[in-house]
């Protein structure tokens, strides 16, 4: 990108590593991040990055080779580890020969990096302390991302700027670190480019844009939104974990800790068994992302967005919302 000289030679690593022309990756969004959005995005320079979420093998392929119908570019695959079929979805990578595969939700699994590598493709982690990170470097993980709980969806319990320091002065100079979790505008890429990141990751920036299937109401309530509407979900009883998510409060929030309270009473009486409360718990989410993004429920369902939130305020092309970032990026670093 000749337009930003500075951004673009900050990003070069990255650049090359994803094969694009900007290292700025839209996060793999569960629901939004299909065909359409991950193609615009793979299209207009960025690096797309197919949700799996919980779709089965032939889902999954199906969903592969429609992005490729409609990109020509890179694009990666983004697997939960604790999927129960992991080995038969990187296998549906192999055969489609996915570039970048990235494993999300937890410790990859024995084996499988070894089996992406097989493949090919390159293995994209994340690690939530500084030690298992090289660990993972050492495993063979080609780049890490480093997720602050300012983002969107799960969140771990440590801010991205604290993250950025703990992190990249160790890593940046030997590996790939992508810095995820509360961008919204170009300044803020620049300064964590200057810290040694590869590249970034956003998420909620790109939820609403025109590209995204995510429908109108999911949109509207983005667009509405400041940056303390998206709340983190608080565990109210320690026999009964929450991981928690960060979305915009609703109904669905109000309603899932007055469940908390509730299952927590009949566990005190007896009423329910630990394990049966845990499932009370873990199914009251259950198809909520899906009933906002698709149906457009933002009463019930998971509006999952990270604080960046108050920074979407319209529905923009991929194309432009990357041309943004960049301009703002170039700009912060022209005044250094
Ligand atoms: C609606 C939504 C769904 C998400 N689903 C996933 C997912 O399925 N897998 C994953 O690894 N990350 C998921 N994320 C996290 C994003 O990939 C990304 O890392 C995050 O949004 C970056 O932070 P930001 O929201 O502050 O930009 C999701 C985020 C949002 C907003």
């Amino acid at each position: 990108m000749s337009n930003y000289p500075k951004t673009s030679a900050l990003m070069k690593r990255g650049a090359e590593f994803l094969g694009t022309e900007t290292a700025i990756l839209c996060g793999a969004m569960s629901w939004v991040s299909e065909r359409n959005l991950v193609s615009a995005m793979s299209n207009a320079g960025g690096f797309g990055v197919i949700a799996c979420g919980a779709m089965t093998p032939e889902l999954l392929d199906a969903e592969i080779a429609a992005t490729r119908a409609l990109t020509d570019k890179p694009f990666g695959v983004n697997l939960i580890t604790m999927h129960p079929q992991i080995f038969d979805l990187i296998e549906v990578c192999a055969k489609h020969q996915v570039g970048h595969v990235v494993l999300a939700g937890g410790l990859p699994p024995k084996g499988s990096l070894d089996a992406i590598k097989q493949s090919g493709a390159k293995v994209i982690v994340f690690a939530p302390t500084l030690a298992l990170a090289k660990k993972q470097f050492r495993s063979g993980a080609d780049a890490l991302v480093i997720e602050g709980m300012e983002a969107g969806g799960h969140i771990g319990p440590i801010a991205t700027s604290v993250l950025a320091q703990e992190f990249l002065p160790e890593l940046a100079e030997e590996h790939l670190v992508l810095v995820a979790g509360g961008i919204g505008r170009g300044d803020m890429i620049a300064a964590y480019l200057e810290m040694g990141a590869a590249g970034v990751q956003l998420g909620t920036r790109f939820a609403c844009a025109t590209e995204s299937i995510a429908h109108p109401d999911f949109k509207k309530a983005f667009f509405r939104a400041k940056a303390r509407d998206a709340e983190a979900s608080v565990q109210l009883d320690p026999r009964l974990p929450v991981i928690p998510v960060r979305a915009l409060k609703n109904k669905g929030t109000v309603e899932f800790t007055a469940k908390q309270r509730e299952v927590a009473l009949l566990l005190d009486q007896g009423s329910v068994d630990m394990g049966e409360a845990q499932l009370r718990i873990e199914h009251f989410w259950a198809g909520a992302l899906r009933r906002a993004v698709i149906d457009g429920d933002v009463e019930n369902g998971s509006l999952m967005a990270g604080q960046s939130v108050g920074m979407v305020t319209s529905e923009e092309p991929v194309a432009e919302i990357i041309a943004t970032l960049m301009a703002e990026s170039e700009a912060a670093l022209g005044g250094r």
